[in-house]
């Protein structure tokens, strides 16, 4: 049965709590006939399942889940730890995280809950065994999903304080090591105790960055175990459902992959901006989150939570979505490698705090235009479900991705507007606009089937990734590294020895000297006498084994190489000294791509996405125009329009706004 989470289908998260019983078979009936295959219940209902300690009421899931089952319908639980009720949090208020200053989180909506407290592991894991045991065999139940979009919590309660205490007391077993591991020297920060050592309090704006890192880590411990006790149980009582959870919002300072080494498959909650001011940007970004969440486990992926409606009330609300946007959305997820895409919600809430958080029917309960779209869109993914099941995305490129080296970044900003997720989002999209399809993965993750991978800044280098990327590069692979590149040990301590640190040998260059230039633009000119603005930062590079290939413009360090390529082994490493404009990117990527005989989709005008899935059921081209404008592509003889069939001639192919053709391609 875990085999259903490779299913290509849509769902809806539904919340039968919030409605009047006496509406939920027509809304569950209106589903199926919509084309509906999947709807995800209970992450926050824990009031209703559990309305007083011990005293369970599954009476009413039970009833909407039976209805769920008589019409076909798949049912993902959500354990409901995001909101523990009030008698949970009045009878045993450890379970509230504190803040830095000592006041505390209180219940407000939801994720009022400490992943270390006693009581919320106990309760936590109480109720995900009551529904785990309840629903192993309800025929309509196929999966879970645990908690609801973890985040990190700083929390400073007793609880956490006591357990980061042993997770450092864990990691460096003495005092000694402890002082000379995060350098407490400097400024007589040393522990002479163990119950000197706290979570980080505040008060002090600064604080040791080697303590801030390891509390991180900490964290990213402390919310792995609280789903693992969950997972344990809800594979003890379901061995045959699959679990999953729903990420949010990147960048995240959650550890995805940490997270994810314990779920079958990932999820994401995908809400595209609607605005026409974010246009140049949103279908890029978003192509980067659902490529993140695909590097998450490697493999395809759901979203648990799709645009539907306006969203809002986290913020005035945005626009509603454009005529077609909902379903070119959906596309451009699946064609990333979503299997299943789960609209947020079937009907806006008409009370709690996201009332104006729209669904996919408005507060009047009349399916409207965005239904309409919706009801066509499930018809084709129904089309072509069976058809792409098992297909997989397959690239040349990766994106070396890390929570450590955003962490790090972050808790000592080095430039203005040096932002390592934002570095990250500029090379994605110079390749995606490129048409150059790429996988983000985690650092230190195989690298086996790529020619090309980008490691932006790794700032935070040890030897087995040293060692790794040095050995892919001889191997005939070619790297491209940033600036701020092995700065510093993993116990972010800075390495004294001359950058790029670690991989100096494998790039054959040297840092002589920087500048943070932060939000100034410099000139950056390259072999061909081409200039480009670069910012953020300039390494000012003295070549060892390496050539240059572009050199700085402006400033005392005009004529000094910026950017070097080194060949090693039966591969090169290009070094970039400075963060170059998209232009430098692009004319760069585009110049390897040619030299590498990189798979790729070329002529793609602005906003339109190009990305193969290749499966039992054939080779699909999806081409999206994710723009207001209609925008045309070229293509070659022989594509046949998988939906609804038919032969595409050779030669232009006009993408409407919000346009989508899924291609086929001969074999
Ligand atoms: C998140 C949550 C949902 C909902 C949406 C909209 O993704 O998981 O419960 O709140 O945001 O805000
Ligand atoms: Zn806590």
């Amino acid at each position: 049965m875990r085999d259903k989470m490779n299913n290509v289908q849509i769902g809806v998260d539904y919340y039968p709590e919030h409605w009047d019983e006496s509406m939920w078979e027509a809304d569950i009936s209106l589903m199926k006939e919509t084309g509906v295959k999947v709807v995800r219940v209970g992450e926050f209902a824990w009031s209703r399942l559990e309305p007083a300690e011990a005293v369970y009421d599954f009476a009413w899931l039970d009833r909407s889940l039976d209805l769920m089952a008589r019409y076909g319908l798949q049912v993902v639980i959500g354990t409901p730890t995001a909101t523990p009720p009030r008698w949970l949090t009045t009878a045993y208020p450890d379970v509230l995280p504190v803040f830095a200053d000592g006041r505390t989180f209180h219940p407000g909506v939801r994720h009022h809950r400490c992943y270390n407290s006693r009581s919320l592991r106990l309760f936590g894991a109480r109720i995900t065994a009551e529904l785990a045991r309840r629903y192993a065999g309800h025929p309509a139940v196929i999966g879970w999903q645990t908690d609801n979009e973890f985040g990190m919590l700083d929390c400073h309660c007793d609880a956490c304080n006591e357990a980061f205490r042993a997770w450092v007391r864990a990691k460096y077993d003495s005092l000694a090591a402890l002082n000379a591991a995060w350098g407490t020297v400097v400024w007589s920060g040393e522990y002479g105790t163990w119950e000197e050592l706290t979570v980080p309090y505040g008060g002090s704006p600064h604080q040791n960055p080697s303590l801030l890192l390891d509390y991180q880590r900490f964290q990213w411990d402390a919310v792995v175990s609280f789903q693992q006790e969950q997972i344990d149980l809800i594979r003890q009582y379901c061995p045959e459902h699959f679990i999953t959870h729903n990420f949010h919002s990147y960048p995240q300072r959650l550890d995805q992959y940490a997270v994810g080494a314990a779920l079958d498959v990932a999820s994401f909650d995908y809400y595209p901006n609607t605005s026409p001011l974010k246009q140049e940007t949103t279908p890029y970004s978003g192509a980067l989150s659902l490529d993140v969440t695909r590097g998450i486990k490697r493999r395809n992926f759901w979203i648990m939570e799709q645009l539907s409606g306006s969203p809002g009330c986290w913020m005035p609300m945005w626009r509603t979505p454009h005529p077609g946007m909902i379903r070119a959305y959906v596309w451009q997820a699946i064609a990333r490698g979503a299997d299943t895409v789960v609209h947020f919600r079937w009907r806006s809430a008409v009370a709690g705090a996201e009332q104006f958080w729209h669904g996919l029917i408005d507060h009047s309960n009349v399916p409207g235009r965005r239904f309409a779209e919706f009801a066509g869109l499930c018809g084709e993914v129904n089309e072509l479900s069976e058809r792409l099941k098992g297909s997989v995305l397959q690239h040349e490129v990766a994106i070396l991705h890390s929570h450590e080296q955003k962490v790090a970044l972050d808790i000592q900003p080095q430039a203005e507007g040096f932002d390592y997720y934002e570095n990250i989002k500029l090379v994605h999209r110079s390749l995606t606009k490129l048409g150059i399809g790429c996988d983000v993965i985690h650092a230190g993750e195989p690298l086996d089937g790529y020619k090309l991978v980008i490691a932006p800044s790794l700032y935070v280098l040890d030897e087995p990734l040293a060692a790794q990327l040095e050995a892919f590069a001889a191997a005939g692979g070619t790297l491209l590294l940033t600036p701020r590149t092995g700065v510093k040990n993993p116990d972010n301590l800075c390495v004294m020895s001359p950058l790029p640190g670690l991989l100096s040998r494998a790039a054959g260059v040297t840092v002589a000297e920087y500048d943070p230039v932060g939000r100034e633009t410099h000139a950056l000119v390259d072999g061909e006498g081409r200039t480009y603005a670069c910012s953020q930062w300039c390494d000012l590079l003295t070549p060892d084994t390496a050539e240059p290939v572009a050199w700085y413009g402006d400033d005392f360090f005009a004529g000094i190489p910026a950017v070097t390529a080194n060949r090693f082994g039966a591969g090169q490493v290009y070094y970039f000294g400075t963060f170059a404009e998209e232009s430098y990117w692009t004319a760069l990527l585009a110049r390897l791509a040619g030299e590498q005989e990189l798979q790729r989709f070329a002529g793609l005008p602005d906003g339109v996405q190009a990305t193969v899935r290749r499966g039992p059921g054939g080779r699909f081209l999806f081409l999206l125009n994710l723009n207001r404008v209609t925008q045309t592509v070229t293509l070659p003889a022989g594509y046949r329009r998988a939906l609804g069939g038919g032969e595409v001639p050779a030669g232009e192919l006009a993408l409407a706004p919000f346009g989508v053709e899924i291609l086929e391609l001969p074999e």
